[in-house]
């Protein structure tokens, strides 16, 4: 860029790529960083409704979605789930990252939530997108693996991590051009947190968190 110091243009443009590549350089560290410290889970008992409804208010107001139309659907009696927000946040960002990245021509997503026969409670994200061919459907969990020519291929490796962490289970089922669910599978009951080697010191009253309420019992761990 120096020996060219002369040529304006080329400056500008020299100038341009190396803005892009620190910017992908910052993307892949930052990317990095948050799959080998995803940070001490904080976990206390939540809302899922109101969890939900957060989470999706914040990260629509970081995406451009001008031709994707979400919606939300969920039951407002579900029982409470003992997971660090932050991190469940985190997961329900990526999940919509990619369902909205599988629409570049548009589409739908949807976000519900319901209760299981067995207490669970599942989180769907379903999207109308190009679906996942069913020999990437295994890899789609392993670090690195993108089938974009930006991708960093660490979102669903670093959710999956997490959402094992909860004790939980994400799931995925897809049609190539129809689309794809991922669901997430949440504990609710003591019982199945402990048998998860999760949560010895998760309260066993979480009555206060169902509904609109959260109640945070201050099971910091670790
Ligand atoms: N909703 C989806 N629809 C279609 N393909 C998906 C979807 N979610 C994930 N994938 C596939 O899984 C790959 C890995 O996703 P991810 O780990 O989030 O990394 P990245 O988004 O950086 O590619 C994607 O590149 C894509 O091929
Ligand atoms: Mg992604």
């Amino acid at each position: 860029m120096v020996r060219q110091a002369d040529d304006p243009a080329k400056v500008t443009r020299n100038g341009k790529i190396i803005y892009d590549e620190v910017m992908r350089l910052e993307k892949i560290v930052n990317g990095l960083l948050a799959f080998s410290r995803p940070g001490v889970p904080r976990f206390e008992w939540c809302s899922v409704s109101e969890t939900v409804q957060d989470c999706i208010e914040r990260i629509l107001g970081g995406l451009d979605r001008s031709n994707v139309e979400v919606g939300v659907d969920c039951a407002d009696d579900l029982p409470a789930v003992y997971i660090d927000r932050a991190q469940v946040y985190q997961v329900l960002d990526n999940l919509m990252r990619n369902a909205i990245d599988a629409m570049p021509d548009g589409g739908w997503v949807r976000i519900s939530a319901r209760a299981g026969a067995a207490g669970e409670v599942t989180i769907e994200v379903t999207d109308t997108g190009c679906g996942i061919p069913p020999e990437n459907m295994d890899a789609v969990f392993k670090t690195f693996f993108t089938t974009k020519p930006t991708g960093m291929g660490l979102g669903l490796a670093l959710s999956k991590k997490i959402i094992h962490d909860h004790g939980a289970e994400m799931l995925v089922t897809s049609r190539v051009d129809e689309g794809t669910t991922f669901t997430l599978v949440f504990p609710t009951d003591y019982g199945q947190l402990r048998a998860a080697g999760l949560a010895e010191d998760a309260v066993t009253d979480n009555s206060s968190a169902k509904g609109g309420r959260t109640h945070a019992c201050g099971a910091d761990r670790r």
